[in-house]
């Protein structure tokens, strides 16, 4: 049987797509195409689409980062840290009609692989948009620290910073 969904790395021609679904996904506060295109560039194996037939119907963009420190949204990186303690999921967003059917969940476990591959303890992302019932689901935890505060300023509100641990620190 021919699976419905199948996620792949993403390429720069992908980026139009991305772009797209940013803009349904993330309306109010959408980043700009030079700060998505530098994640791709920075960490392509981080990176993934969903294609389902001739479409991408949602992405994944990720990183090696420093626990703790979120970087604010729609601003460069610039470079990624040479002491980077954790795998970062900048972003996971899937077009509406393809949510529900697992992708989500799949991916997860695609990155949480190579994160662990990669000798990662900890996963760390910033849930937004009412997301966070589905990162429980995936073993991720809100954490609180007092830094967070200024670092999460940029994701609106409600916004928390979580972790997935990956070996018991
Ligand atoms: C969050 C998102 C990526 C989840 O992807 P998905 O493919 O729909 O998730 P799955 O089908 O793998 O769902 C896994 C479980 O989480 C639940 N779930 C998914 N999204 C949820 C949400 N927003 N609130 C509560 N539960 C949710 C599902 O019901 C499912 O539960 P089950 O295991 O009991 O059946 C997707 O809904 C999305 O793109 N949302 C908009 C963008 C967004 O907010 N991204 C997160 C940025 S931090």
């Amino acid at each position: 049987m021919q699976a419905k969904f199948q996620w792949r790395q993403a390429t720069p021609d992908d980026l139009g797509a991305i772009l797209a679904i940013q803009n349904i996904a993330h309306a109010d506060f959408p980043e700009d195409e030079a700060v998505l295109a530098e994640r791709l560039r920075l960490c392509p194996k981080g990176c993934f689409v969903l294609v389902k037939g001739d479409e991408i119907d949602g992405y994944l963009l990720s990183h090696p980062w420093t626990r703790l420190r979120p970087p604010p949204l729609n601003r460069p990186l610039g470079a990624l840290p040479p002491e980077a303690d954790c795998w970062y999921l900048h972003d996971l967003a899937l077009l509406p009609k393809t949510r529900g059917s697992g992708a989500g969940t799949a991916i997860v476990s695609q990155l949480t692989a190579l994160a662990t591959e990669e000798g990662f303890p900890a996963i760390g992302l910033v849930s937004v948009g009412g997301s966070r019932p589905f990162w429980r689901k995936q073993h991720f935890t809100v954490v609180t620290d007092p830094m967070l505060a200024e670092k999460l300023e940029s994701y609106g509100a409600g916004a928390a910073y979580m972790e997935r641990k990956l070996i018991d620190t």
